[in-house]
């Protein structure tokens, strides 16, 4: 078995556990632009203490011949807002909604994977362009 083989992944206009990379197509060499990955974008998931998203990680692939895949972020959400009231009962939920910044200085592809403490292994990829 191989971890891979876990992994799911599915349109994220009907599933909700597909991370949703949000960025330009296009971007220029060695310039700063911003990525956004979420969760539940157009189905919203749970998010409570008992059925969340624990992490989002991103990872990036260039186009040309490299046989490495590079981690690009981790963003842990190891709190979602628990009551001493008990499960569930909190007034605020975090939401996997997360914002960063990077710098590619060559085209290739982003991949997304998060884990639901519940569904398991989600990922999706979104090609970017260097120019
Ligand atoms: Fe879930």
């Amino acid at each position: 078995m191989k971890l891979g083989e876990q992994i799911q992944s599915a349109d994220w206009k009907k599933e909700k556990h597909v991370p949703v990379i949000e960025c330009p197509d296009k971007v220029e060499a060695e310039t700063s632009f911003s990525v956004n990955v979420s969760i539940g974008k157009e189905i919203p998931h749970p998010n409570t203490t008992e059925h969340h998203i624990s992490w989002i990680d991103v990872f990036f692939k260039p186009k040309e011949k490299d046989p490495f895949t590079y981690h690009v972020g981790r963003f842990e959400f190891v709190t979602h807002g628990e009551s001493t009231k008990g499960a569930n009962t909190g007034p605020i939920y975090s939401n996997p909604d997360v914002t960063f910044s990077m710098q590619a200085n060559s085209s290739g592809t982003l991949i997304a994977l998060a884990l639901c403490n519940i569904h398991g292994l989600w990922e999706s990829s979104k090609e970017i362009q260097v120019e």
